[in-house]
Parts: C-alpha cells; sequence; structure tokens
C-alpha cells in the first residue's frame, strides 16, 4: 500500500487556541499552551487572587512540592535537586555564576550553543579572566560519534565547566548527551547541559545521565505556560548553587528542607502559576494519544522526519544529519542570503522569514548559522501540525527563493498543494 503521510500522523489542533489563520512550525521557539492548561493556570491564578497571603504565604510551598515532585517524576530526577527557574537561560544563569572561576581557567562551549546562554558564560569568563573555548562541531555531520571527539578535542587541563545543549537551537540536533557527559566528566569537566528543548521531545532520566547540572524548558515541549522551567543539580554539587536573585532562603534557620531548595523556592514575590501548571501539562499532554508520551515523542519526531525530507527534496539538499539526531526539530541548509541585505529592526529577520510571514502567513524561523550569509530553515513537529504545511512551505521557500534569483534549480519540484 503507498504512503499515505496525511493519514500517517494524528493531528489535534482542538486542544490548541493557535491562529488557523496562520500555519506556526515554530513550536521550538515559542510553543502553544494547550486550552486545558492555560484553564489550570486560569484556575490557579484566581484561587491566588482570592486570598493572595493564604495562597503565597500558606499554600504555596505545599503546591511547589507537588508540581516539583510530578516534574521529578516525568524527568527521571530526585526531587531534592530540582527547583523551578523562569526559564533554562536563568538556570544556565544561575550555575554559571555559582562557580568560582578564575584567571587561567577555561571554560567549553560549542558553536551550535544558543546565543543567550553563549552570552552568558561569556560575561562570567571575562568577569574572572577565564578563556572561552569553542569546540566546532560540524554540520552537516553523518556521524554523532563526531561530536563526542569535536568536544573531547576540544578539552584543555584547564577546562573547569563544559556547557553543551542536549538539542542544538540553529541545527536542531539531539546531541549524544550522556556520551558527552561519560567522556567529559570521565576527565573532569563538570558538565552544564542545556536542555532548552529536550523535556517533551525526548525521554530524560536525569539521574542516569549523571550530568552535574542540567536545566530545561517546560514552556517548549511539555507545552506549559511560559515562564516555567527547571534546574536539577547532583547531590554533590547542590551545595554551592544559588539563584540569580538572592532572597529570604540566603539566611533561613531551617532545618527541614535544604538551603539550596529554599534559596530557589522564593525569589521575591512573582506568578508561580506557570510552575504550579506543569503536572496539568505532562498529564494532559500524556493524555492526548493512546501510547501516552511514548507515542507522543514518537509521532512528533516520525513527521519531523517526514517534514525534513519534504525540504530536503524541495531544496534539492541532502539530509544533514543522521535520522537519528532528529528529535521534533530539523534544519535544512539554504542559499546564501544576499550578502548586500541589511535587515530591518526591531526583529532582524532574514527576508525569507519576513516574506514567509508577510506573504504566506507561515511561522518559521531562517537562522544565521554558522553566520551570514549562511542561512538554515528550522521547522519544528508538534501535535497540532501535519505533512501539509510543511509542503506548503517547501512551494513557498522555492518560489521566494526563485524570486530572489537563489532557486535551487536542480532539484525537482516538490509534490506541493
Ligand atoms: C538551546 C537553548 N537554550 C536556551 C534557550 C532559551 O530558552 P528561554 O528563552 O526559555 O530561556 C533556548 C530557546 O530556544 C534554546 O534553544
Amino acid at each position: 500500500m503507498p504512503f499515505d503521510s496525511d493519514r500517517a500522523f494524528p493531528v489535534l489542533t482542538d486542544p490548541f487556541t493557535l491562529d488557523p489563520s496562520w500555519t506556526f512550525l515554530n513550536h521550538g521557539s515559542f510553543g502553544a499552551c494547550p486550552r486545558a492548561v492555560q484553564q489550570a493556570q486560569d484556575a490557579l491564578r484566581a484561587r491566588m487572587e482570592r486570598q493572595p497571603v493564604q495562597f503565597l504565604a500558606n499554600d504555596y510551598e505545599g503546591l511547589m512540592d507537588a508540581a516539583r515532585d510530578a516534574l521529578a517524576a516525568f524527568l527521571g530526577a530526585d526531587p531534592e535537586g530540582l527547583v523551578f527557574v523562569s526559564n533554562a537561560t536563568t538556570g544556565v544563569n544561575a550555575v554559571l555564576q555559582s562557580i568560582d572561576l578564575g584567571p587561567g581557567d577555561d571554560v567549553l562551549v560549542t558553536d551550535h550553543a544558543y546565543n543567550a546562554c553563549r552570552n552568558a558564560l561569556d560575561r562570567v569568563a571575562r568577569k574572572a579572566g577565564a578563556r572561552v573555548c569553542v569546540a566546532a562541531v560540524p554540520f552537516p555531520l553523518s556521524d554523532p560519534a563526531a561530536v563526542v571527539q569535536a568536544i573531547g578535542a576540544a578539552v584543555t587541563p584547564r577546562t573547569r565547566i563544559a556547557l553543551i545543549d542536549h538539542v542544538t537551537s540553529p541545527t536542531g540536533l539531539v546531541l549524544p548527551i550522556a556520551a558527552i557527559v561519560a567522556d567529559l566528566q570521565g576527565r573532569g569537566v563538570d558538565v552544564l547541559v542545556d536542555g532548552a528543548h529536550a523535556p517533551g521531545m525526548v525521554p530524560l532520566d536525569l539521574d542516569r545521565l549523571g550530568a552535574a547540572y542540567y536545566t530545561g524548558n517546560c514552556h517548549k515541549w511539555l507545552c506549559a505556560p511560559k515562564g516555567a522551567a527547571f534546574l536539577w543539580v547532583r547531590g554533590d554539587r547542590r551545595e554551592g548553587i544559588r539563584p540569580v536573585v538572592t532572597s529570604h532562603g540566603a539566611n533561613s534557620t531551617r532545618t527541614d528542607r535544604s538551603l539550596f531548595r529554599l534559596a530557589f523556592d522564593w525569589t521575591g514575590t512573582a506568578d508561580p502559576t506557570p510552575f504550579l501548571s506543569v503536572p496539568a501539562a505532562i498529564t494532559f499532554l500524556g493524555g492526548l494519544l493512546p501510547g501516552g508520551w511514548p507515542a507522543l515523542m514518537d509521532r512528533n519526531r516520525a513527521l519531523t522526519l517526514h517534514a525534513r525530507d519534504i525540504l530536503c527534496q524541495a531544496l534539492d539538499v541532502p539530509p544533514p544529519c543522521p535520522d537519528g539526531m532528529i528529535g521534533s526539530l530539523a534544519a535544512v541548509p539554504l542559499p546564501d542570503r544576499a550578502v548586500d541585505f541589511v535587515p530591518r529592526p526591531p526583529l532582524l529577520l532574514d527576508p525569507l522569514q519576513e516574506a514567509l510571514q508577510d506573504r504566506a502567513r507561515i511561522e518559521v524561523p531562517v537562522m544565521s548559522w554558522p553566520r551570514a550569509p549562511r542561512r538554515l530553515v528550522r521547522v519544528s513537529a508538534a501535535v497540532y501540525n501535519h505533512p501539509g504545511q510543511y509542503r506548503a512551505l517547501a512551494g513557498h521557500l522555492r518560489a521566494f527563493l526563485a524570486d530572489a534569483g537563489q532557486a535551487p534549480l536542480n532539484g525537482p519540484p516538490p509534490a506541493c498543494h
């Protein structure tokens, strides 16, 4: 029987509140939160605003503990080492600002790192007089072992910590994180894993992974409300790690819970409902398909591979990485950007991304990587996406590139409608 891609993937749009007039292919940047999870958050907010002192002074700790326990079970993490933060950027900053770096130390990062987190690393290194060593990870690539090799080759006798993405942002690669952590930590280099995209995209077992530090977002592939993320710290590193903001916990005399938890669980008055809605998100997403979370992750991955095939055919390029390095993001190389192009503020979008938005109402990122004029288009595949959306993207990409005199002329036109 021929493969009917339109029937191969269960598609669920109703649980989401996305504007149907847009083709939304960028769950990876800012994912959609389902209506049911928004409602769970609304109920928590309403409860908070009925009696704010009861909620924030009395109920808060128990609610935070319950949310933490649910997330810890999902992540395979000891809840004692798990704290909520507002986003992965904050998790990365908390760790980097807590460790003692000194002159002559080296810190390690790859050239696929997320710009905001790289900035955080550069800043602490500059302050400490440490050196930032950048491992060049090949892309396109055909073997995940090349990543372990490239990162390992950048280690020096003075390397203190490595900031390594689990899933890279510009290139959408699921890195072989267990092998990287084993290799680096085996050589005495602590690893801070930036797992911004990983929870809900790939199965996690943080205790088993054993990285010194792991931060991840709940507001991407777990579909929790914006402002929900976590930091997990291994037992032997917890004592020294503190949040970016110092608050009451710092001089607490309580002995019923760790200073680590006390410090992170209260960083000043804020809306905790994104954190408290994480259990609702885990339960709701896990109930969408009969096979639960494993089926959802498998479905998104299969659709991503299918989407990548459509784009590679349309752009006449080979798949830039092995299938095993794909989760629910895929980046495909595009013809270089025109060298004389000056992006328009405030968003500084690539002209292709702007054309896709303005002329086709397609939301998809076109990223300069490793630097302009080189660029990639990165698609996401969430449960509300379907194959026809990638065929439409491929058709528009070809048309807009042809308009710009950059058509991938050798390949056959895609079967797009
Ligand atoms: C690898 C990586 N790290 C960190 C972040 C930052 O996430 P947030 O803005 O939620 O802090 C992102 C966002 O896409 C990312 O892709």
